[in-house]
C-alpha cells in the first residue's frame, strides 16, 4: 500500500489532521489501535477556544457544535468560598464554547470520507530518518506495510511514535503532580451557568458541564486514591465542602454515569520533528486539565502540521516542515505555563505548607483587584493567538 501521509492515532488530533489533508486532496491513511466505540467512550474535557471552533468549521464538522455547544462568556473562581467571576467578554471581547471532546471526535469521524483502519495492532513507524519511510501494522493476523512520504504521530502520550525516536534525539520536560482529579458525569442540570474553579483547604474542585441536563464535576484526590473508596454520596459530600455554601446548596446530585481518576502531568518533548516523522497533540505534550488546554493545543498543532504537509506534498517545499517544531513549541510552552499556573493557584500542595497557601491567597486577591491580572487570565483561557 502507498499513501502520501500515514497518521498514527484517531483521537481528535489524528482525525482533524486527516480531515484537513483530505479536504486539500492529500491522501492520508489513519491507523488506530482501538475500536471506534472505544475511542468514543473516553470522557475528556470540553472547552473549545475560538481557534478550535474555527477549525471545526474549516473541517466542515461544525454544524452540530454550533447547535448544541454552549457559548460561555466567563468563568467563576472561588477561594475558600469567596467568589470572583471573570467576564471574558467585557475583559477582552472573547468567549469559549462548552462542547465535549467526545462530541468533537464523533463529528470528525462522521465527516471523514476515507475509511479509518481501527484495531490496527503493533503499529510501527520505520526509516523516518531517510527519504522512504513506511509504517507496518497487524490486522486480523496479517501484517501490512504502507509506504509514505511523511508519518504524523498523533497517538497520544502512550503512543508508539514518540517512543520510536532514539532517546538521544529527544529532550523531554516533565512535572508530575502529586494528585489526580476524581471526575463524575451525572444527568443533572449544572449547578451554575458557567464553570466554577474552586480552591479549598481540602483541595481543588471543578463544576463543569456538557449540556443543560448533563454535568461534570471533579475533586482533587491523592494520586494513590482508589475509585472503589468513592461512593457517589462521598463524592457529593466532598464536593459540597469545597464549594461556596450557596453553590453547595444549589447543587443537584444524582447517580453517577461515569466515574474515573486522572493523574495530572505537565510534559513537553522537543523537537517535534525527526526527519519525516512529526508529532502532534498528546504525543508531543501533556498539560494538566486545569486550563482546559489539551484539546485546543492538539488542534493548533494539527492546523500548523496540515499546512506544512500540504505545502510539502503539493508544492514540494520543505520550509513548513522545517519550521513546524519551533512554530508550535512557542504556543505549546505558553499553554504549558498557563496550565501550570492555574494548577498551582487552585490545588493544595501538601509540601508547600502554610506559606504556600498564603501565597495562593495573595494571588487570588491580586486577581480580584487587578484588571490587568484578570485580562491576562482571560486571554490565556480563551486562547492566545496562533
Ligand atoms: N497505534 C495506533 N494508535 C494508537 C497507538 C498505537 N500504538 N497508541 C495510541 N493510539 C491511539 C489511541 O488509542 C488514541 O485514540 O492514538 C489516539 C490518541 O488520541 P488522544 O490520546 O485523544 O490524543 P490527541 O488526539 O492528541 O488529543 C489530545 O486528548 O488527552 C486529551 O487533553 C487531551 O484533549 C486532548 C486530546
Ligand atoms: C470538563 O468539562 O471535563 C473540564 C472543563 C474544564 C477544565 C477541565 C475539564 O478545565
Amino acid at each position: 500500500m502507498r499513501a502520501q501521509v500515514v497518521i498514527i492515532g484517531a483521537g481528535p488530533a489524528g482525525l482533524m489532521l486527516g480531515r484537513l489533508l483530505e479536504l486539500a486532496g492529500v491522501e492520508a491513511i489513519i491507523l488506530e489501535r482501538r475500536s471506534a466505540d472505544y475511542v468514543l467512550g473516553r470522557i475528556r474535557a470540553g472547552v473549545l477556544e475560538q481557534g478550535t471552533i474555527d477549525l471545526m468549521d474549516r473541517a466542515e464538522a461544525g454544524a452540530r457544535m454550533h447547535q448544541e455547544g454552549l457559548i460561555h462568556h466567563g468563568i467563576e473562581l472561588s477561594f475558600d468560598g469567596d467568589r470572583q467571576r471573570l467576564d471574558f467578554s467585557s475583559l477582552i471581547g472573547r468567549h469559549v464554547m462548552v462542547y465535549g471532546q467526545t462530541e468533537v471526535t464523533r463529528d470528525l469521524m462522521a465527516v471523514r470520507q476515507a475509511p479509518i483502519v481501527y484495531e490496527a495492532e503493533n503499529v510501527e513507524p520505520h526509516d523516518f530518518d531517510g527519504d522512504a519511510p513506511y509504517v507496518t501494522y497487524d490486522r486480523d493476523g496479517v501484517t501490512h506495510r504502507i509506504d509514505c512520504a511523511y508519518i504524523a504521530g498523533c497517538d497520544g502520550y502512550h503512543g508508539v511514535s514518540r517512543k520510536s525516536v532514539p532517546a538521544s534525539a529527544l529532550k523531554t520536560f516533565e512535572r508530575v503532580y502529586p494528585f489526580g482529579w476524581l471526575g463524575i458525569l451525572v444527568d443533572q442540570p449544572p449547578v451554575g451557568d458557567e464553570l466554577i474553579y474552586a480552591h479549598h483547604a481540602r483541595g481543588f474542585a471543578l463544576c463543569s458541564q456538557r449540556s443543560p441536563s448533563r454535568s461534570r464535576y471533579y475533586v482533587q484526590v491523592p494520586l494513590d486514591e482508589k475509585i472503589e473508596n468513592w461512593s457517589d454520596t462521598r463524592f457529593w459530600d466532598e464536593l459540597r465542602t469545597r464549594l461556596n455554601p450557596d453553590t453547595a446548596e444549589a447543587l443537584q446530585t444524582g447517580p453517577s454515569i461515569e466515574k474515573s481518576i486522572a493523574p495530572l502531568r505537565s510534559f513537553v518533548a522537543e523537537p517535534l520533528r525527526f526527519g519525516r516523522l512529526l508529532l502532534a497533540g498528546d504525543a508531543a505534550h501533556i498539560v494538566p486539565p486545569t486550563g482546559a488546554k489539551g484539546l485546543n493545543l492538539a488542534m493548533s498543532d494539527v492546523e500548523a502540521l496540515a499546512e506544512a504537509l500540504i505545502e510539502a506534498t503539493k508544492e514540494r517545499s520543505h520550509a513548513g516542515i522545517d519550521a513546524y517544531s519551533a512554530k508550535v513549541l512557542d504556543r505549546i510552552w505558553k499553554a504549558e505555563r498557563f496550565s501550570w499556573w492555574m494548577t498551582s493557584l487552585l490545588h493544595t500542595f501538601p509540601e508547600t505548607g502554610p506559606f504556600g497557601r498564603r501565597i495562593q491567597r495573595a494571588e487570588f486577591d491580586y486577581l480580584r483587584s487587578s484588571l490587568a491580572a484578570q485580562q491576562s487570565l482571560a486571554e490565556n483561557y480563551t486562547g492566545l493567538p496562533g
